[in-house]
């Protein structure tokens, strides 16, 4: 059996990667795939009860050095429980967020030092990360408010200050600078259904036969 197909779908606040994900899902059950859509942090029982811990409460509930940890640790019983089985049966994996947010939010963001990313990643991810990685751009200001019409206390990122925010952004762009094999960046001010369209014709370029 050849291993499934990676594809992370990465961004800031309110981007519309959710929405894309389940778009390219439909599409390729459509094509007769197996599919499974999954999330970071989450994706597997263990790893949705360390998501609470970090989605709610407090912007500076946590250090951002355990933050890191928090969420290589949902990484790795997500990789474990979720991913990895999923694509040695052959899967196609599409999941909302993975480790370039850990760079982007953490790193760029909150200050933890790129080489103790990369050996993190090292160690818990290995040679299983993505295949593609959809980036997906929006101006903060937009991102923001499309994330605050949402409802529900999966909020604490959302509160963190604006320059956070600006942070991100830039990080974003560097990862896909740095990754130009992998990475893909989107308008994603777009309507959803032309950025749907961009989606599907990478994939089936790069990798449909
Ligand atoms: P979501 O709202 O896109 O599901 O993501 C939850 C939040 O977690 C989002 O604000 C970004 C943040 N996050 C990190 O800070 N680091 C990470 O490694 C991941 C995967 C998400």
């Amino acid at each position: 059996m050849t291993r499934g197909v990676f594809i992370s779908f990465e961004g800031g606040e309110g981007a519309g990667k959710s929405t894309q994900a389940r778009a390219l899902a439909d599409r390729l059950r459509a094509e007769g795939k197996s599919v499974l859509l999954t999330r970071e942090p989450g994706g597997s029982p263990g790893a949705e009860e360390i998501r609470h811990l970090l989605v709610t409460g407090e912007p500076g509930r946590w250090t951002p050095e355990t933050e890191t940890l928090l969420h290589f640790a949902a990484r790795a019983d997500h990789l474990a429980r979720t991913v990895r089985p999923a694509l040695a049966r052959g899967d196609w994996v599409l999941c909302d967020r993975f480790v370039d947010s850990t760079t982007a939010y953490q790193g760029y963001g909150q200050g933890i030092g790129l080489p103790d990313i990369d050996w993190l990643t090292r160690f818990i991810v290995g040679d299983d990360g993505p295949d593609l990685t959809f980036i997906l751009d929006v101006p903060v200001e937009m991102g923001l408010s499309r994330a605050a019409a949402r409802t529900g206390d999966e909020n604490r990122y959302e509160r963190m200050d604006r320059t956070f925010h600006e942070r991100l952004r830039a990080a974003f762009q560097d990862i896909a600078r740095q990754n130009p094999a992998r990475c893909l960046v989107l308008d994603a001010t777009r309507p959803p259904a032309q950025t749907g369209m961009i989606i599907w014709d990478a994939v089936r370029s790069h990798l449909l036969p």
